[in-house]
């Protein structure tokens, strides 16, 4: 299996990377440490995290040169707009303790359900990430969290189109309309929650499949949104998992079996969505 998914402007983008929301206890970064040591090469966090500091030094104190770790963040959805956004991506290099990132994203398209300026404020924001891009700061630029409706406003004014969408998918949750848009613009498409943040581990029909070809349920789902050419930010806390998340077997889902996973009612959505307050559901 292909390491990598290239991105529309040729930058190679590991196809599994490593999710780091709440992957400390905010305390050290032992754990980011531990993901480096088990191989990851794509560590994904975003000011939200409360965690880049740690991120930053398990970096360098793993001696890992950084040109061979990619690296992601994102700024949050209150400081959408051009000046807040610039802000923001300063802080979070500095924090992270380099001069670059790989992929810097919008988190979220909107500050609140119902902000009525969200489509000027994410054009701003944009702007501010097309001046990193073309100064060399970033090598890609994205969004998450972003629907077909979010994105047509943003690529109305854009000079450099989103290389990357990050969005919740997993087996029960697979916003198919947003994925096809993506794909019909040359956006990849980046799965966070790749295993439903456990919720849908445990589904009879995952580990029926996962058995029948001989992995574990976790390396069943990633392998069905890899098989997709949907990247992966699994997280895990002990090194067994991280491997087990790193290590998905290059056995191919047969396509019956894909559609019908794919044909699954909806199980397993975190509760967040963009034009909706979130929900009080599932929050683990
Ligand atoms: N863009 C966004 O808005 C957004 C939102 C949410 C998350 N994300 C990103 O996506 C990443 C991953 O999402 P997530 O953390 O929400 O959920 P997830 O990766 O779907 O699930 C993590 C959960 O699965 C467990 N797990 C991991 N590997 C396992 C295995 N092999 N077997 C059994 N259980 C396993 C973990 O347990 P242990 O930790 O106990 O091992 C943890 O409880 C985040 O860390 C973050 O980087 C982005």
């Amino acid at each position: 299996m292909e390491k990598y998914f290239t991105l529309q402007n040729g930058v190679q983008m590991p196809r599994i990377g490593y999710g780091t929301y709440k992957c400390t206890d905010g305390s050290d970064e032992r754990v980011v440490r531990m993901a480096l040591e088990a191989g990851y090469r794509m560590l994904d966090t975003a000011a939200a995290y409360k965690n880049e500091e740690y991120v930053g030094r398990a970096i360098k104190e793993s001696g890992i040169p950084r040109e061979e770790i990619f690296l992601t963040s994102k700024v949050w959805k209150t400081e959408l707009g051009y000046e807040k956004t610039k802000k923001s991506f300063e802080e979070s290099l500095e924090r992270l303790q380099t001069d670059y990132l790989d992929l810097f994203l919008l988190h979220w398209p909107k500050p609140s359900a119902d902000s009525q300026d969200w489509a000027e404020l994410d054009q701003g924001s944009w702007k501010a990430l097309e001046e990193f891009y073309s100064q060399k700061k970033v090598r890609a630029i994205g969004v998450s969290n972003f629907l077909p409706h979010h994105l047509e406003p943003l690529l109305e004014t854009a000079n450099v189109r989103p290389m990357v969408n990050q969005l919740e998918l997993h087996v029960g949750y697979m916003q198919e309309a947003t994925v096809q848009y993506c794909k019909e613009k040359g956006i990849q498409v980046q799965a966070w929650s790749p295993l439903g943040r456990r919720r849908v581990l445990e589904e009879p029909v995952v580990l029926e499949m996962a058995q029948k070809y001989d992995m574990s349920p976790a390396q069943f789902l990633l392998k069905f949104l890899l098989q997709q050419d949907i990247c992966v930010v699994p997280k895990a806390s002990s090194m067994e998992r991280m491997r087990q998340n790193l290590e998905v077997p290059d056995i191919r889902i047969l396509e019956e079996d894909m559609y019908m996973l794919r044909c699954l009612p909806q199980i397993g959505w975190g509760g967040e969505h963009p034009d909706l307050s979130r929900m009080a559901v599932c929050d683990v």
